[in-house]
């Protein structure tokens, strides 16, 4: 039996900071997983902690931390953890905790703040990210928008082909310059930046293999002059691995548009796309189905591939189905002639990914505009105002 007085729960909860749940990089306090203390007149301390999923793997880990950390706190005797799992608002909560605090220490990117950053991922390899990544930026741009295009495809890069860019970024003091390419007759361009724009064969792109892929990614992301962007959108590479986790670190802003097909298993997809939103800390704004159906010159529909895949994708992770996009021999051919066939004279592709781009500009992630004064005249505002005396 201790001599010393028991501490009130405070301190043990200023202690507890200093438990990192190490997947979230923040302190458990700090995000909200601490739900109960009590410290008993005899020096027991009751803590019940909240992980973001039941089976959590760092469970040992984080229990093994607390322990340690409290029962050093004087006047402690005896030390009582439990687990409990976060409700689904909870844990949305302690995402947006971990994103602001991941965006507090994120180094300094070259998008400006009033760009809205969409990252097109999915839980499958092969199912259109790169065919919806080039027709969407294409589409937006016909609507006026200045859109970049990133490439985090770092090794499987299919971009360049698909928008009909060739030849080698260039670059002045130590900034790159992005690929460009005018769309329509609105104002609207493409700034593209891949790996295929950086390496000239695929010799060169052996040599360049040692590079981490996500150091690939912040490269682009903070050394490329990217200029004033109203949307950057960025084909994430198959799989959910590094290069999503860097992109949560430095644009944790950066939301993620599922793309999948009508045949995928939604339950299987819906948790890789969890684990990888979960890992990113990257929110999800939406589902794209791809390949939903052919249109015969009829205007029928045939839906070849099956149908309620993206659907049932959105139902699994609480957000909208966006689109259901046509299967279109365009939509291949445009790939492989670097003309996207979002940009042709008219039919049912053109018209799907319009009204993608409309969605999207409209109601899910609109351009970032305050007070009727477009953020593209505030950044222009600041720039002049930044300019130093006397060089104006
Ligand atoms: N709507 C469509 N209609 C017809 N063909 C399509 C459609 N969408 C994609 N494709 C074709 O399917 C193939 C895979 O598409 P894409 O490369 O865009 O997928 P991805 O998800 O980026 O693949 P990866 O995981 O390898 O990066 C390509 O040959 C592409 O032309
Ligand atoms: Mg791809």
């Amino acid at each position: 039996m201790s001599t010393v007085a028991p501490p009130p729960s405070e301190v043990v909860r200023e202690v507890l900071r200093g438990v990192i749940d190490p997947e979230l990089g923040a302190d458990i306090v700090e995000l909200g997983m601490v739900q109960r203390i009590d410290v008993s007149p005899t020096g027991f301390v009751e803590i019940v902690i909240a992980l973001t999923i039941a089976g959590c793997p760092l469970r040992v880990q984080i229990r093994n931390d607390a322990l340690r950390r409290v029962e050093s706190v004087p006047g402690v005797t005896e030390v009582h953890i439990s687990f409990g799992e976060l409700s689904a608002a909870q844990r949305s909560q302690v995402m947006q905790r971990a994103r602001l605090k991941a965006s507090q220490n994120a180094p300094d990117t070259e998008i400006g703040g009033a760009t809205r950053v969409l990252a097109i991922a999915s839980g499958k390899g092969g199912v259109g990210k790169s065919s919806v990544t080039v027709n969407l930026a294409a589409a937006l741009a016909a609507r006026g928008f200045v859109v970049g295009v990133l490439d985090a495809d770092i090794w499987g890069f299919s971009v360049p082909r698909m928008l009909g860019m060739e030849g080698r970024l260039g670059g002045e003091d130590g900034k790159i310059a992005p690929s460009e390419r005018e769309v329509g007759t609105q104002g609207g361009r493409l700034k593209v930046v891949s790996m295929g724009l950086v390496v000239d064969n695929e010799d060169k792109a052996i040599m360049w293999r040692g590079l981490m892929l996500a150091k690939a990614v912040e490269e682009f992301l903070t050394k490329v002059r990217w200029g004033t962007l109203d949307y950057l959108l960025i084909d994430m590479p198959p799989g959910t691995g590094d290069v999503q986790m860097a992109l949560g670190r430095l644009l944790p802003r950066a939301e993620l548009l599922i793309v999948t097909t009508p045949a995928l298993a939604a339950q299987k997809v819906a948790s890789r796309v969890a684990d990888m939103a979960r890992r990113s800390y990257l929110r999800v704004a939406g589902v794209i189905e791809n390949m939903s159906y052919f249109e015969d010159p009829e205007g029928r529909q045939h839906a070849i591939f099956g149908t309620g895949g993206g659907d049932r994708l959105a139902a699994e992770t609480n957000v909208p189905l966006l689109a259901r996009l046509p299967i279109a021999p365009s939509v291949s051919a445009g790939g492989d002639s670097g003309e996207p066939a979002a940009l042709m004279a008219d039919g049912p592709v053109v018209e799907a990914f319009a009204e993608l781009a409309r969605r999207i500009a409209t109601d899910i992630a609109p351009p970032v505009v305050m007070d009727g004064c477009s953020a593209r005249l505030l950044t222009a505002l600041d720039a002049a105002v930044a300019q130093p005396q006397g060089a104006a």
